[in-house]
């Protein structure tokens, strides 16, 4: 009996070795990877600039030094992110629900300067943004919520891509401060948010005054074959959080702010002990200097319509997303695809019941995206072939 907590349904499946976008498990078979740990192995596996980036900063013997101190890289990563962002400060944490944890207490923050009592924020149905208890109240799915109320308070609910909903509670609720949304939802299945949409949505954050946070931990950088995918629809947020592929598998997460959220935490307000340590840090402006460097975004652009292209030869299936970040629809529950998939060679993973969801490493090459595609549809005919006959 494993000594590990159940909180997961594994795979009995062990990759124990990785190179590119290929894994290779205990008993030596090779796998094409379009799921990079859940979006997380942004320069996929054993990438010479990162493997020696971390094997120099370990070589140094300073990988943790706590936040008391001046963290050189950390001051990098800040102004990497600051670029790329168009916003001004960065938190830097350990995963993806501290940053939407620090995204929500800066808008509590704010909401209370403003003289609102209890702070509201507007949060989507079906949206996921971690397990925490905050986070998971932020969380649009009851089966993640089930079993931990009572929830905290302070959240609104609305559809996702329906203005006028939130132009309701515009209208009726005056202790809201911000808006929270996941431009492309990813645990809720692909769901993409329509472009107009996030531009009214930021219209009504400038008129009301209200934070405009764009959780990009799933979405953002680079996956969507633009940074971020605000930047798709042609505005600042106030908010970024940011977490997974940030550092290609080290473990960070970064709440970055701008606009009306600039300044609002001071010092004490917030910590972390981990947070942006000199192992992270250089994982961070590692990964980021390489997708700059490497074209990473373009490529994204380029694979994502190679595969999505592929796949939407098949009949009866909705295909969706943006760049490497894709979701296929079926008819009917599809987990047991995941296995057969892994039979095939190819991981992948399945959300919502009934999403097959793609979220390759941005490295992926053209060649490698058709052999996605090849591995992968077969697998579907069957699988709706199987389903129509019985
Ligand atoms: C959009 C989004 N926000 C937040 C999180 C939580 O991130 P973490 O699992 O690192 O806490 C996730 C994880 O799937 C996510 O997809």
């Amino acid at each position: 009996m494993s000594h590990v907590m159940n909180t997961y349904a594994r795979q009995p499946v062990a990759f124990v070795r990785g190179e590119g976008v290929w894994l290779w498990d205990e008993a030596g078979r090779k796998y094409l990877d379009a799921l990079a740990g859940i979006a997380v192995n942004t320069l996929g596996y054993a990438h010479p600039r990162l493997t020696q980036a971390l094997a120099r900063r370990i070589q140094s013997g300073v990988i943790h030094t706590s936040n008391l101190w001046r963290i050189p890289d950390q001051e990098a990563a800040a102004d990497r992110l600051a670029e790329i962002t168009g916003l001004d400060e960065v938190f830097f944490c350990n995963s993806g629900l501290e940053a939407n944890e620090a995204a929500i207490k800066v808008a509590r923050k704010y909401g209370h300067e403003r003289g609102i009592a209890e702070p509201a924020i507007i949060v989507m149905e079906k949206a996921f943004h971690g397990r925490s208890l905050a986070t998971l109240s932020a969380t649009g799915s009851r089966k993640v919520q089930a079993g931990f109320e009572p929830l905290v308070s302070g959240f609104v609910r609305v559809p996702l891509n329906d203005l006028d909903a939130v132009r309701q509670v515009s209208e009726h609720n005056r202790s809201v401060c911000a808006v929270m949304v996941e431009p492309i939802q990813g645990e809720g299945g692909i769901n993409v948010s329509r472009l107009e949409y996030l531009r009214g949505l930021k219209e009504i954050c400038e008129r009301q005054q209200w934070l405009f946070i764009s959780d990009e931990v799933q979405c953002g950088l680079g996956r969507t074959g633009k940074w971020f995918v605000y930047q798709h629809a042609g505005f600042l947020p106030d908010v970024v959080p940011l977490a997974k592929g940030l550092g290609s598998g080290v473990p960070v997460g970064a709440c970055i702010v701008g606009g009306r959220a600039r300044g609002v935490f001071k010092p004490g307000n917030h910590g972390s002990t981990f947070g942006g340590n000199p192992l992270a840090m250089t994982a961070v402006v590692t990964t980021l200097d390489t997708i700059k460097e490497e074209g990473l975004l373009a490529r994204a652009a380029r694979v994502g319509e190679v595969i999505r292209g592929g796949l939407a030869a098949l009949d009866g299936i909705e295909v969706r997303g943006m760049g490497l970040m894709i979701g296929v629809e079926t008819r009917q529950p599809c987990g047991e695809l995941v296995k057969a998939a892994l039979d095939a060679g190819l991981v992948i993973n399945v959300t919502a019941d009934n999403v097959i969801r793609l979220l390759p490493p941005l490295v992926m090459t053209e060649a490698e995206g058709r052999a996605v595609v090849d591995r992968l549809l077969p697998l579907i005919k069957a699988f709706a072939d199987k389903r129509a006959a019985a």
